[in-house]
């Protein structure tokens, strides 16, 4: 089945190649610059997030029961753990009593998690273990115990959705057959942490995205990083449901498509793909690994995130520790001061009030695209259930 994919495609970049970047099929669209400010607007893409599947870590962060790591998601505290039979969890670390947080420690090893302020006790799975001083404290029983959120291992990612009244949706559901089936052909689910890191960077989420739906800015913003790996402005366009998905080749593998026989392409091996999930989530292939992105709105700042970034390889091969490192590297060299570093440019001089305008080219469409899907995402969340939703 991989293979098959991977042949297929080939023959789609192959055709692409051969044809060369088509012409804009279109005028540029203007967007105004307020989309990356709104507070109104921001409102309803935290809570469209915060009713979302969230790439909170990569599975293999959690490795042995008790493990927990202490997170936020849209401004909510939340603890993510793994109890005793080997299940995932997620919950408000905000304590049953009074509302304090209870799990203080960043991340760690836990039997159970107290809470500091009047010593009540919460099981792996948030379940109310006790109550201290139970008689003193009331006539009637509690048995509250920290406020569950859904929580679902799936690809090798644990998802958390932080707001607790969301609709229940699974990841599968989500993601959608087309994008579910391709993370398991890639093989996503059999990888493991390497690294991860938080940016604090002061812009809009979306603008953060925009890197990854156009690569018009490759030979230039890009010129003297990865650039000369990449055929310029050369990549396949594609939506899967509400999510988008693109391919770009490498020269590797121009070369490998155009100069060897179909049967010996190596597809996979030299490419990279950018899965941008609505909302919030970048899954991007890396030639045979895989750059997470989180990308986490302030609650309420819309020129304010923070993006998470986690590297993750495949287990068979994670102990090739200097080839990882050096992955590493790069990307923290290219993201963050190239792309992040652009983002973070537009939104100053839109704060400035310098920016009338934004142009968006035929060719970077999917930005404009993309604003659509998150606004499809807000209006289906903003119904209500059972209602249908229509978006023009
Ligand atoms: S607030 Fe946690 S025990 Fe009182
Ligand atoms: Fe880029």
């Amino acid at each position: 089945m991989r293979r098959e994919m991977e042949l297929a495609l080939g023959d789609r970049l192959k055709e692409l190649i051969d044809a060369g970047p088509p012409p804009a099929s279109g005028p540029f669209t203007p967007l105004d610059p307020s989309v990356y400010t709104d507070r109104d607007v921001h409102r309803a893409e935290v809570a469209a997030i915060a009713s979302s599947p969230v790439a909170a870590l990569a599975s293999s962060e959690l490795a042995a029961p008790g493990d927990f790591v202490a997170i936020e998601l849209t401004g909510v505290p939340i603890i993510v753990s793994r109890d005793r039979e080997g299940r995932a969890h997620a919950m408000r670390n905000v304590c049953a009593h009074r509302g304090a947080t209870v799990e203080t420690r960043e991340s760690g090893s836990a039997r159970i998690f107290s809470c500091g302020f009047h010593g009540w006790s919460y099981e792996l799975d948030g379940t109310l273990r006790s109550v201290s001083n139970a008689d003193l404290w009331s006539t009637e029983p509690c048995t509250r115990g920290l406020r569950r959120l859904a929580c679902e291992e799936r690809h090798g990612i644990i998802w958390v959705t932080a707001d607790a009244d969301a609709p229940t949706e699974s990841v599968a559901e989500w993601l959608g057959e087309g994008v579910d089936g391709l993370l398991g052909e890639l093989g996503v689910g059999e990888m493991v942490h390497h690294a991860a890191t938080d940016y604090d960077l002061q812009c809009n989420w979306k603008l953060l995205t925009d890197g990854f739906l156009e690569i018009y800015h490759l030979k230039y913003l890009h010129r003297d990083s990865i650039a000369p790996y990449f055929p310029a402005n050369t990549t396949t366009v594609g939506r899967s449901g509400n999510h988008f998905v693109n391919w770009l080749p490498k020269n590797r593998l121009v070369k490998n498509l155009t100069e060897q026989a179909r049967d010996d392409w190596q597809v996979l091996a030299h490419l990279t793909g950018a899965v941008v999930l609505v909302p919030g989530t970048v899954v991007q292939w890396q030639a045979g690994h895989v750059e997470l992105f989180s990308l986490r709105p302030h609650p309420t700042d819309p020129t304010r995130s923070i993006a998470r970034l986690t590297m993750l390889v495949p287990a068979d091969r994670a102990d090739e520790t200097d080839l990882w490192d050096r992955n590493w590297e790069r990307v923290n060299v290219t993201i963050p001061d190239e792309d992040f570093a652009a983002a973070v440019d537009v939104q100053r001089n839109i704060a400035a009030g310098a920016v009338d305008e934004i142009r968006v080219g035929a060719n970077e469409h999917m930005l404009v695209d993309h604003l659509d899907a998150v606004r499809t995402r807000c209006a289906a969340l903003d119904e209500p259930a059972g209602v249908e939703v229509t978006v023009g």
